[in-house]
């Protein structure tokens, strides 16, 4: 993360266009699709150190009285000294950079995904909610299911054939490949650090339900796929023939990964086991057909559906129907609750939010309905595992830790009715800045302390980008937040700080997504020393650092253009996740905390947000009319 200053000049014209709008445009939003040239992407650039110092400084002053940050200043100055380490790690930055594509991409997957130890459960796979469906019988959901899976063959399809429309950033192309990562991938636990299996070429996708997995053969040799019938009637067979419950073989995958990493090499030891993990790595994808969820009514149902695609309900619910290292698990609930979860280690969530307005408009259009009959035969085959006492003894810890992940997550995901991002904008102002500023209200509002708050910014810009960090929490949010609950303050007052607090956080926006924020630069600096053996600097284990790090917010904008949302749970025990959808008239929010921490409570968080966007809005409203 790192940034220079810009401009504001013409904010919008940076906007990242969402899937929503360059899906329904499709034919016409560019002349070039994802793929069909190189794209020629500049590389990831390397700010100067003065660049990050400069806005670092201003981002850690919320967080330290003065003394402390003149601690800060004095460790900084100390570090970029010209016989400091900081221009000696700086000029081994620059040239690692000066010679690799992305200076960033193998560090930050290893460093974020590969190597993280906890589970990927809760700890890092997002959930996605879809639109209900309300299937009324399981005729109606075998039928749903069956074109979903024809719908994901057709993106498939699409992706690589380089069918899918380049997506810009202003008049930036963005890179795609992250697209090309999702069908056929697989996260193998591995001692230390996972590796991340890629079979794109794959034929079959595994059905899971009752613990069971099946699979299904959906492509033939001639590359033809099964018309909507077979497909179901295939299902309506792993249905007859999975009535039992089977041993919950896949909890395993909700596990810590060194302990899952021990269960697999004993798994693999089994030549039968050997080759179902397999047939399970190369599936193109999972469908699990879940058991009854917890029943919820209203808007209940968002929290109850966000849970069963973060976790499934643990051991009593449907944890064990998944494989949680497979990139992506689309999740069929009986009554029509449907999404996904997907393994976040090879991309991001935009494009999982775009293949979901795909498969939603695919699914509408009914263009399964035509497939014709083929002579493909995708009769599901039960892959088999064969269960030792080390093996049992491992199922039975991973249900007691899913168990205690699962009752430890609380949710409160809602669609905020009141507006959407239209009225945003008919202010002029931009309708991300404004949710993160309303995210901060709603913290500061709880805890009348300042929120270190993360948010994803896309730096798909540069070649094979993911993301740098926007650093939310800042001098003019906090004033923002402190004005706004100022009895004393007058709308104009509160109208000022609030647009002088989204505009700085436009303007940090603008320069992570440029590759100058922040924290990717720090966290090469620091890798760096690592490598070279140097101890680490002092300004890592500074308040500022600490404190500006402790990411009590973890958000970002996740957009699709039908009713869905993305939902995660908190980085910190002591925060919030908070995953929203800005659509045009609404706004969907998956909100997050932890059981565990008196202080929080995702319920108290959802009504602080709702009263923070009432609040902006109003004296948006009153300070027009006046003007009027
Ligand atoms: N006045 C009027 N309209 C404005 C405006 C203003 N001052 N500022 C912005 N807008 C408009 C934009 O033109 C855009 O219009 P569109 O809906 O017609 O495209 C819209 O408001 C949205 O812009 P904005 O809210 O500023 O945000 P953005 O779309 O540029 O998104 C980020 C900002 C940081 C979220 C985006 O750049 C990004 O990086 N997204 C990826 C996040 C990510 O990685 N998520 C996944 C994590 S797993």
């Amino acid at each position: 993360m790192n940034f220079t200053r810009q401009k504001i000049l013409g904010n919008h014209q940076m906007s990242l266009r969402a899937i929503s709008k360059v899906w329904k445009n499709s034919k016409t939003a560019s002349t070039k699709t994802a793929f069909e040239n190189k794209l020629h992407l500049p590389s990831l650039p390397v700010p100067t150190l003065n660049q990050t110092i400069e806005k670092y400084v201003k981002s850690v002053t919320p967080f330290l009285n003065e003394k402390e940050l003149e601690n800060t200043k004095k460790l900084l100055r100390e570090f970029s000294a010209a016989n400091g380490i900081g221009p000696r790690l700086q000029k081994l930055l620059e040239e690692k950079a000066g010679t690799e594509e992305n200076w960033l991409e193998a560090w930050w997957l290893n460093t974020a995904y590969l190597e993280y130890r906890q589970p990927v459960v809760v700890y890092s796979s997002p959930g996605l909610v879809f639109p209900f469906e309300d299937f009324t019988n399981e005729q109606q959901r075998l039928q749903y299911t069956a074109t979903l899976i024809l719908a994901a063959l057709q993106y498939k399809t699409d992706i690589f054939g380089d069918q899918i429309p380049l997506e810009t950033m202003g008049a930036s192309p963005l890179d795609m490949n992250q697209y090309k990562k999702v069908f056929g991938t697989c996260r193998i636990p591995g001692e230390k650090r996972d590796s991340l299996q890629f079979n794109p070429e794959s034929r079959h996708i595994i059905v899971a339900p009752n613990n069971h997995f099946f699979k299904m053969e959906v492509i033939d040799s001639n590359g033809n796929w099964p018309s909507l019938s077979q497909l179901k009637s295939a299902l309506e067979v792993v249905i007859q023939e999975s009535e039992e419950y089977d041993d919950p073989i896949g909890v395993l995958t909700t596990e810590h990964r060194d302990k899952w990493h021990k269960a697999y090499t004993e798994l693999n030891k089994d030549p039968e086991n050997e080759r179902s993990l397999k047939e399970l790595a190369s599936a193109l994808f999972l469908v699990a057909l879940d058991n009854p969820m917890p029943k919820s009514s209203g808007d209940n149902w968002r929290s109850t559906a966000s849970k069963q695609f973060i976790h499934g309900g643990g051991s009593r619910g449907n944890s064990g129907n998944r494989w949680f290292d497979k990139t992506l698990q689309f999740i069929i609930g009986e009554d029509g609750t449907v999404g996904l979860t997907y393994e976040h280690s090879p991309s991001e969530g935009q494009p999982i939010a775009v293949m979901t307005d795909y498969l939603t408009e695919y699914i509408k259009s009914k263009q399964a309905d035509n497939l014709p009959d083929t002579k493909t035969d995708c009769y599901p085959e039960k892959l088999k595992f064969n269960i030792n006492q080390t093996v049992a003894g491992y199922i039975h810890s991973a249900n007691i830790h899913v168990d205690k992940l699962v009752d430890n997550l609380d949710m409160a995901s809602f669609q905020f009715k009141c507006f959407g991002k239209n009225f945003v904008k008919s202010h002029q102002l931009s309708p991300d800045s404004f949710v993160q500023m309303a995210i901060q209200l709603a913290f500061y509002r709880i805890h009348r302390v300042p929120g270190a708050q993360y948010e994803s910014a896309s730096t798909r810009k540069f070649i094979h980008g993911r993301t740098e960090t926007i650093r939310s929490c800042s001098i003019e949010s906090v004033d923002f937040a402190k004005t706004m609950l100022d009895a004393g303050k007058t709308v104009a007052d509160k109208v000022a700080a609030l647009k002088e607090a989204i505009n700085k956080h436009k303007e940090y926006a603008q320069e992570a997504v440029n590759g100058m924020g922040v924290d990717r630069h720090l966290l090469g600096l620091r890798l760096l020393a690592n490598e070279c053996g140097i101890p680490l600097p002092a300004i890592y284990q500074d308040p500022g650092f600490v404190r500006s790090t402790h990411m009590r917010l973890s958000t970002s904008q996740v957009a699709t253009k039908c009713d869905g949302f993305m939902c995660y749970a908190p980085l910190t025990t002591d925060g919030y996740g908070c995953c929203y959808n800005p659509r045009p008239l609404d706004m969907n929010f998956g909100v997050s905390a932890f059981v565990e921490c008196p202080e929080t409570s995702a319920s108290d968080f959802r009504e602080a947000l709702e009263n923070s966007l009432r609040d902006m809005r109003d004296v948006l409203i009153t300070a027009k009319g006046a003007k009027l």
